[in-house]
């Protein structure tokens, strides 16, 4: 997999700055205001530093935003970066830092001089987030990225702080890697069995086969994946590090390998997007290895139901009838509306298996969701305004967009079917919340829900502030801080 860069971090030694090789990064927030290691570099560089920084240029850049100064006098290094923060940035804007000098990044070593700035360890993660690539796939232009080391007033201190940041990267980078793997690579098999290889940090991972779907009248789930080679399958990860009793929190992902749209295919043009359809159970994957890696103490269960959409002569027809686990039965209208049924029968398993004492669920689950919020927000449903809000605050705290919209009688009633008890589609109008309405309709009225379409988010095709274009990881910051600040002693 995609190697993430761990950054290390080195006691302050300013005679060590004359021979770094390289580039140097300096924080300054304003002409001015240099620090030691900041005047240290000035100067070495006899006021190079100074002059940029007193420059109108500088004057005008945006916090966290850099300046680079090409052939430094007097250093080793060929290059200093300035970067624009002040002293005591916030979470926020230490971790913008981090992605302006991620841009810097190149095969040379890069020294990153802090001193005592403070959240140097978010400058840190921002860093990585944004370093991230996806090249398992290419077999020339690996651009493998030189050391990286943040020279720090207190390093041991800073070591111990940032052991949380690398659990949440290493998180955020397999659920990248989930999503950009092509579905040829990432089959049913190969998602659970990389899920599998996650017991070597404690999770406990359970895979269900057919049969055992079978068995338990996952029918919804299992049509879906009928016209497929690849098995379908639901794999259930249980973190428990709270307290034993204690029923668990419960997040829930769809795992489409690829949806072509089955029987209803979908045109060609655009399909090979169609293998980030797992996104939502590459989110439930990552935030799983989070925790895990930083031992939280709460009860956490993620479940994915993995599945391929695909036509063939074993393919769901439109027009078929199918029964729920929960034992309810769905008229087929359209075969590309399959994350609705994958979700209804691992939303009820979930609930009749684990009580969870509240559950979201995550899934690429509508076109409509990007006509309606772009690529900037997922849309974000809820049947309990408690756990909804405390949702928005986490994902705002991350910045990662979430916006909520409604659910309500009129439009459930738009799931009427003529010969079952609903069927598939709600038709063109709202699009978005019949798809909601669907999925509410597998949860019962005493779990506190939240349904996260993340189909204009998880992969996008213009680079974000945390992430190169392709996969974002969108949610597993969120939802990682939601636990943390909510279900955690
Ligand atoms: N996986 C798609 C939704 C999607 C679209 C995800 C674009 C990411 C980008 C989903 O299974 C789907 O095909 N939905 C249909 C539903 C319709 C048939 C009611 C859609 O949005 O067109
Ligand atoms: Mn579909
Ligand atoms: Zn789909």
């Amino acid at each position: 997999m995609t190697t993430p860069l761990s950054p290390d971090f080195i006691e302050t030694d300013i005679d060590q700055i004359k021979d770094a090789k390289g580039k140097l990064a300096v924080f300054v927030p304003e002409a001015g205001s240099l620090d030691v290691t900041a005047r240290r570099v000035n100067r070495l560089t006899r006021g190079a530093v100074a002059r940029l920084v007193g420059s109108e240029t500088f004057g005008k850049l945006g916090v966290g935003k850099t300046l680079t100064l090409a052939f430094p006098a007097n250093v080793a290094a060929d290059a200093v970066v300035v970067v624009k923060l002040p002293r005591r940035p916030s979470v926020e804007q230490a971790r913008k830092a981090g992605a302006s000098l991620a841009k810097e990044l190149g095969a040379d070593p890069f020294m990153v001089l802090c001193g005592n700035l403070a959240r140097a360890d978010q400058v840190a993660l921002g860093l990585c987030l944004r370093a991230y690539e996806f090249d398992d796939h290419k077999t020339a232009d690996k651009d493998g990225k030189g050391a990286v080391s943040f020279m720090v007033n207190d390093a041991k201190g800073i070591k111990s702080a940032s052991a949380v940041n690398g659990a949440i990267a290493e998180g955020v980078f397999f659920t990248r890697d989930l999503t950009n793997e092509p579905a040829n690579v990432l089959t049913t098999t190969e998602f659970s069995d990389r899920l599998a290889a996650l017991e070597a940090l404690g999770l406990k991972v359970e895979v269900l086969e057919e049969k055992e779907l079978e068995k338990l009248g996952m029918r919804t789930l299992l049509s879906v994946g009928q016209g497929s080679d690849s098995p379908t399958k639901v794999v259930v990860m249980q973190w428990n590090g709270g307290k034993k009793d204690d029923k668990p929190f419960a997040l829930i992902g769809k795992g489409v390998v690829f949806d072509t749209g089955g029987i209803s295919i979908k045109p060609a043009a655009g399909m090979e997007d169609m293998t980030m359809d797992m996104g939502g159970a590459g989110v439930v994957a990552g935030v799983m290895k989070t925790l895990a890696m930083r031992k939280a103490k709460a009860n956490v269960v993620g479940l994915v139901g993995l599945v391929e959409n695909m036509p063939s002569g074993n393919a769901t027809r439109p027009g078929d009838v199918v029964t729920s686990m929960k034992g309810d039965t769905v008229e087929i209208i359209n075969t590309d509306a399959e994350g609705r049924l994958v979700l209804a029968d691992v939303l009820w398993y979930a609930q009749e298996r684990f009580e969870p004492v509240g559950c979201i669920n995550l899934a690429t689950l509508t076109g409509a969701i990007i006509i309606g919020l772009g690529h900037e927000n997922a849309g974000v449903f809820s049947n309990n305004d408690a756990l909804s809000n405390a949702f928005l605050k986490a994902a705002n705290a991350e910045e990662e967009g979430a916006w909520r919209l409604p659910l309500g009688q009129a439009y459930d009633d738009l799931l009427k079917s003529r010969i079952a008890d609903m069927k598939n589609v709600g038709g063109r109008a709202a699009g978005s919340i019949t798809a909601a309405q669907f999925l509410q309709r597998f949860i019962k009225p005493e779990t506190p829900w939240i349904h996260l379409d993340i189909a204009g988010v998880a992969s996008v095709k213009t680079e974000t502030a945390f992430a190169p274009k392709g996969a974002t990881g969108w949610g597993v910051r969120a939802l990682n801080r939601l636990i943390a600040d909510n279900f955690e002693e």
